[in-house]
């Protein structure tokens, strides 16, 4: 989604936006501008469609010192791909750039008699002439005039043109942070923006507003009074926003998931049990409740859907995932004895946000899986289990899934204990088996190349299905999205034995079937259903543990993965599923850390 980023300072800012912006693009964008003081009360904007390799070129002719700015990545919401849509958008002596949506701009439109005034067709612009309407030349009291006349999600980055020099922002929902350095203040939507400059840096509380200048950071709350920020510091260093030699930061980011399972799991374990004391949450938490409720999107979701299907069986509870941005219209039955967890990388999706404040006025505490520090999600939760996976860019989360997954497990294991489910003896060889996953996976790294090989009579296929039983359905379901959103392969996952209420119509010749066979107890019923798409042409690529024994005629491929306990295959067919897609994009020639309308942060809804 849309990205921010602003700087005033000595350096040439120029050169901050745009490599600010540079290291946004992850985030999904389809156009990008920066606005800049040029000279005196001159605020200029160049704004283009397409990426910010384009925006570069237009503004390579700019030569003069410039030391204050802003600039934007679009993701369009209202209104198509244009320059107009593109921000920063201007209006008198406003310029501003926006992350988020304003629910109420035709109201907007007609309350101010915008209606013939417009430019472009953004809510954005729609807030841009408001705010230059009720301007008095302060700043500050003229953005507290501005919030309580909006509706919806917003963080907004706002030069005024009479206070050259001067940034100023404020956001509901949508996420900025900022920082102040011995080179300046900056600002930005998220923190990869930041790191090159800082590792120190503040949260911008929701409607608060801030002022930037070269030489301090400075808060207001609404009423006007001053605010102190809190200022945290970055868990990572610039190098893990790097590709590190690796060609894209999706294959790195693959390849880092043995590392990031350690740095989650291991600090988290105390005479090999999982103990969340550091994280300051009590067992307590886990005792009373009746039922669990996750809530996630995208692959959080589809690592809550593992979860669940671990969790229920052993802590005999119900556990029941719902899709965030599904749960509110689903009148949910959250009360008091449901635990929610909450699951996202970012902690910024607006629905899964929005989730969580559902549940918590029902009266559910909160405890979510969250990636990254200081974010919304993490902020408003009761409880957090911080996963340490470190910055992941490419727009398919991969490693965030697995160390998702770690810290569910964990969670289960621990539940268990507490709840009188399991011994410590058994709790221990639980955790002894999740660290097992660890060799597992740098096992299936190790045949990267292999799975290249097997991925390419895939690539001009239009269609692809996933089918698995039990546990296995669960992973499939992370496969197919893996591979449709970075290889735009039709890709669909089933669980195997519904197959034959409507969907095996569409097997024929040829067609291509990933079937997870790695559940011991339904292993037979999995391979009946592959007998099933292989009698009707299916191409099959196999996935098995190593041990199982199967007739060599019913796969064209087939994958083996070390011998685990069937609740612990995800981690090791995780790497599988992500190398079929990362190849899949490959040698389809696609961009595959960056795939077409996706964002890495889904911020509006
Ligand atoms: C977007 C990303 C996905 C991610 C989902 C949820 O769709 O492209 O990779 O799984 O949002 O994001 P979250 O940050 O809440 O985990």
């Amino acid at each position: 989604m849309c990205g921010i980023i602003g700087y005033t300072g000595p350096l040439q800012a120029k050169d901050v936006l745009l490599n600010g912006l540079s290291q946004l693009e992850y985030r999904g964008y389809d156009s990008a501008g920066i606005a800049f003081f040029e000279s005196g009360q001159n605020v200029r904007v160049v704004k283009t469609t397409g990426k910010v390799a384009r925006l570069k070129e237009l503004c390579s002719s700019i030569t003069e010192e410039i030391h204050c700015g802003i600039g934007h990545t679009r993701w369009a919401t209202h209104g198509g791909v244009t320059v107009e849509n593109a921000h920063p958008h201007q209006a008198g002596r406003v310029t501003l750039i926006h992350n988020g949506i304003i629910e109420n701009y035709h109201q907007l439109t007609a309350d101010f008699h915008l209606e013939g005034t417009l430019i472009s067709q953004t809510d954005s612009e729609v807030a841009a002439r408001v705010l230059d309407q009720i301007y008095d030349h302060d700043p500050i009291s003229s953005i507290r005039r501005l919030v309580p006349l909006l509706e919806g999600s917003y963080g907004f980055c706002i030069l005024f043109s009479d206070h050259p020099g001067e940034i100023y922002a404020v956001r509901n929902v949508s996420p900025l942070v900022a920082a102040y350095t011995h080179s300046g203040s900056l600002i930005a939507s998220d923190l990869t923006a930041l790191i090159p400059y800082t590792r120190k840096y503040a949260v911008v509380p929701e409607n608060q507003i801030v002022k930037l200048t070269p030489y301090r950071m400075e808060f207001y709350q609404m009423d006007g009074t001053p605010a102190s920020p809190e200022i945290l510091e970055v868990n990572w260093d610039t190098d893990a926003a790097m590709k590190n030699g690796y060609p894209h930061f999706m294959l790195k980011e693959i390849h880092e998931q043995p590392e990031a399972l350690k740095k989650t799991i291991l600090p988290r374990l105390t005479k090999g049990l999982p103990d969340f004391g550091d994280d300051g949450i009590p067992d307590s938490l886990f005792q009373t409740c009746s039922q669990i409720r996750i809530v996630a999107c995208g692959t959080a979701m589809h690592a809550g859907m593992v979860a669940r299907a671990v969790m229920e069986p052993l802590l005999k509870i119900p556990v029941l995932v719902s899709v965030a941005s599904e749960f509110r219209y689903e009148d949910p039955l959250v009360n008091d004895q449901t635990l929610t967890i909450v699951i996202s990388q970012s902690g910024e999706t607006i629905d899964t946000l929005a989730a969580l404040r559902l549940a918590k006025e029902l009266g559910s505490k909160v405890l979510s899986v969250v990636n990254v520090k200081g974010s919304t999600i993490a902020r408003e939760s009761d409880y957090v289990l911080y996963t340490h996976a470190g910055p992941e860019i490419a727009v398919a989360s991969t490693k965030a899934y697995s160390v998702q997954l770690a810290a569910l497990y964990m969670i289960t294991c621990r539940m268990a204990c507490v709840r009188g489910k399991m011994t410590d003896q058994e709790a221990a060889s639980f955790m002894e088996d999740l660290l097992d996953v660890i060799p597992a996976m740098e096992e299936m790294l190790d045949q990267a190349e292999t799975i290249k090989t097997i991925v390419r009579p895939l690539i001009d296929k239009p269609d692809a299905f996933f089918i698995g039983r039990n546990l296995d359905y669960a992973f499939s379901l992370e496969g197919a999205l893996k591979l449709k959103e970075i290889s735009y392969i039709h890709a669909d996952a089933y669980a195997a034995g519904e197959l034959k209420h409507g969907t095996i119509a569409l097997i024929a010749d040829q067609v291509p079937v990933i079937a997870l066979a790695t559940q011991d107890r339904i292993f037979s019923k999995m391979i009946s259903n592959v007998r099933e798409v292989k009698a009707r042409g299916a191409y099959v690529i196999l996935i098995t543990k190593k041990e199982a024994d199967v007739d060599p005629e019913l796969a064209d491929v087939r994958i083996r993965i070390p011998d685990l306990h069937d609740r612990f295959t995800v981690f090791p067919i995780a790497v599988v599923l992500q190398l079929i897609a990362y190849y899949a994009s490959l040698l389809k020639g696609l961009d595959v850390d960056q795939p077409r309308n996706l964002a890495k942060s889904v911020t509006v809804e």
